[in-house]
């Protein structure tokens, strides 16, 4: 996790630094900290959010045109001042900022510290600069040297940026399993974790690949692979609007984002599906049609929402596509020896396509021969690069911590994908296609429609936001959406809550239910509805709440639920994209009434690369 910005040029580095911290604060806001050389280093640090470490250097002297910050979520050491980067070494002339672990780092730590190097902080990142330090001591080499040595004694996950005291004119950065983006101007350098704090300056960009070291002056880079030999580096240009990074009005960028959803899957189904044809065409996979034709097998891993999105696409690509879906946490899959082949596919979902744990488990899958693809949404990004294939979910920069936009695009995109290969299979008629595609090009507007809820569920918030407990409720594809709605809830309310599939509730969850429980059912009009009747009746037994998401017209669910929240008709198959929404408002108003910071809920990142 952490982010981590840099800047070498002719402007001043530090509001250019901040600023991309805040940009980067999604990754992670335990602490945060800046490096600035203008005479001489200086290092400025706190505990809290970047505001907090603005707050601290007001006052300070914070020129320099060279500079660097950090945004913290903590592994090794609490979030504590002394535990903020940038770190430093022994004689305070390098330092440096780092995402990432250094999983040897206690055997390193233990040998320089019998050397007599005396460490201020927990983590593991003072060790590496320690250890540059104690190889230029050493060995008399100098500082590019010896960080290529380092980096080649440390086992684990990097991106680093260093600065030295001595040298004004170079920023050394170097990245192995943690993002790196250079952004290229002239007489200026930036680096960052993504590109979001490098944008307004320069378009063009380098995504450093694993293993290689980036020796960045004013008017010169070189980029070497960690076995010293110089690489030719790949400019690139960004697609990428500053308006995209911004409020845009919206009091958080979580209830933006909920807003966008009409026009995130309207870009994310664009150029892919043509109704009238009943033909969809995704061009990321198209090599891989005769596999998929012939394909008995798909896994699918993911984490966190991403794993909710994969859960819908088994429903909709066994039931389309007819092939076996597996969903599995890519935590658990990594770690478990799992039975895998050249025959399977394995996809991985991820939002931000870095995920330590979605990109481990790929790499396994890899290793073991099967055929990978990514669904992700930030291009350029650690999965899209080591996938054989894929489909970007095209949603924009996802800024709330909470995933809203990036999850209904994850499930646009399997959507597409279940029909794609349904199509190659001979699984579905051309006039089921034509159908089905025709109503998936209304979702934009009907999730628009969903929308208009906004102020009713704000209402159905107001009493339920002090509830300790909620349980969220559904069948079949709904089951995925009652999960999410759960993890929305908990993750910015802080309240506990509980997605279920309808039916298990009476081997269990049913022993919860009082009056004070809120339960939240997506009944809408389909294959399970009845059932789902059932589920209601028993919750109202028992003096539960009832809120039901339910389709326009409902009139059965209405006589005997609490709260309704209607949403359009559609088919079932794309009732996680509608019934969403109502969910998302719900845990949003709910989490702003009680206080809670939306944007960026407790001990959360958006961007997990650590395990
Ligand atoms: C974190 C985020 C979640 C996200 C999960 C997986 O926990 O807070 O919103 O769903 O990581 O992230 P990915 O980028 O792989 O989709």
């Amino acid at each position: 996790m952490c982010g981590i910005v840099g800047y070498i040029g002719y402007r001043d580095a530090y509001p250019i630094v901040i600023k991309g911290l805040h940009r980067l604060e999604y990754r992670g806001y335990d602490s945060s900290g800046v490096a600035l050389i203008d005479k001489d280093l200086k290092v400025y640090k706190k505990a809290g959010k970047v505001a907090d470490l603005e707050k601290f250097a007001e006052g300070l002297n914070t020129k320099g045109t060279i500079g660097m910050g950090h945004t913290r979520w903590a592994t090794h050491g609490a979030p504590s001042d002394r535990n903020s980067h940038p770190h430093s070494s022994g004689n305070r002339k390098l330092t440096i900022i780092h995402n990432g672990i250094i999983e040897n780092y206690a055997t390193i730590k233990e040998a320089l510290l019998a050397k007599g190097h005396i460490f201020l902080s927990d983590t593991d990142t003072e060790v590496l600069v320690h250890l540059i330090e104690d190889i230029q001591q050493e060995t008399r080499l100098d500082l590019r040297e010896a960080v290529r040595v380092a980096l080649n004694k440390v086992i684990g996950a990097y991106a680093i940026v260093i600065m030295c005291a001595d040298d004004h004119d170079q920023l050394i950065a170097a990245r192995k399993g943690s993002p790196m983006v250079i952004g290229v101007g002239k007489g200026e350098y930036f680096v960052a974790s993504d590109a979001t704090p490098i944008v307004e300056f320069t378009k063009n960009v380098i995504y450093l690949n694993d293993n290689e070291i980036a020796y960045i002056r004013r008017e010169d880079l070189l980029i070497k692979n960690i076995d010293n030999t110089v690489q030719t580096p790949y400019i690139q240009e960004l697609d990428l609007k500053l308006e995209m990074l911004e409020k845009g009005g919206y009091e958080h960028f979580m209830l933006k984002e909920i807003y966008e959803q009409p026009r995130s899957i309207r870009d994310c189904m664009r150029g892919r599906i043509y109704p009238q044809l009943g033909k969809v065409q995704l061009g990321g996979i198209k090599e891989y049609v005769e596999k998929l034709k012939n394909i008995d097998r798909i896994i699918i891993i993911a984490c966190g929402t991403s794993w909710h999105a994969g859960l819908v696409g088994e429903y909709l690509i066994e039931e389309y596509a007819r092939v076996s879906v597996e969903v599995e946490y890519a935590s658990e899959f990594r770690y478990r020896n799992p039975i895998i082949t050249e025959k399977d596919l394995v996809i991985a979902i991820s939002q931000s396509g870095e995920t330590a744990d979605t990109m481990a488990a790929l790499e396994l899958a890899k290793e073991k021969g099967a055929t990978i693809f990514g669904i992700c949404n930030v291009v350029g990004a650690s999965i899209p690069r080591i996938t054989d294939a894929g489909v970007y979910t095209h949603a924009g920069p996802e800024i709330g911590v909470a995933s809203t936009k990036a999850f209904t695009a994850q499930v646009t995109v399997l959507t597409l994908m279940a029909f794609y290969i349904a199509q190659q299979r001979g699984t579905i008629t051309q006039s089921k296609l034509v159908e089905y595609l025709t109503e998936l090009n209304q979702i934009p507007e009907l999730v628009e429609r969903a929308l208009q809820s906004n102020e009713h569920v704000k209402e159905i918030a107001a009493k339920f936001k002090d509830s300790t407990n909620c349980l969220f409720l559904g069948r079949g594809n709904a089951f995925p959406v009652a999960l999410e709605g759960a993890l929305k809830l908990k993750e910015i309310s802080y309240i506990h809550a509980e997605g279920y599939p309808a039916a298990e509730m009476k081997h269990g969850p049913i022993a919860l239910i009082d009056d004070e429980m809120p339960v939240v059912f997506i009944a809408t009009h389909h294959s399970s509805y009845e059932k789902v009747i059932s589920n209601i009746q028993e919750v109202k037994a028992r003096k539960g709440h009832v809120i039901a998401i339910v389709t326009e017209g409902d009139v059965d669910v209405k006589a005997m639920a609490d709260y309704v929240i209607e949403i359009p008709q559609t088919a079932e198959a794309f009732v996680p994209l509608l019934a969403t929404i109502p969910l998302q408002l719900l845990a949003y108003h709910i989490a702003v009434m009680r206080g809670c910071n939306v944007d960026q809920p407790r001990n959360l990142a958006k961007s997990v690369t650590v395990e």
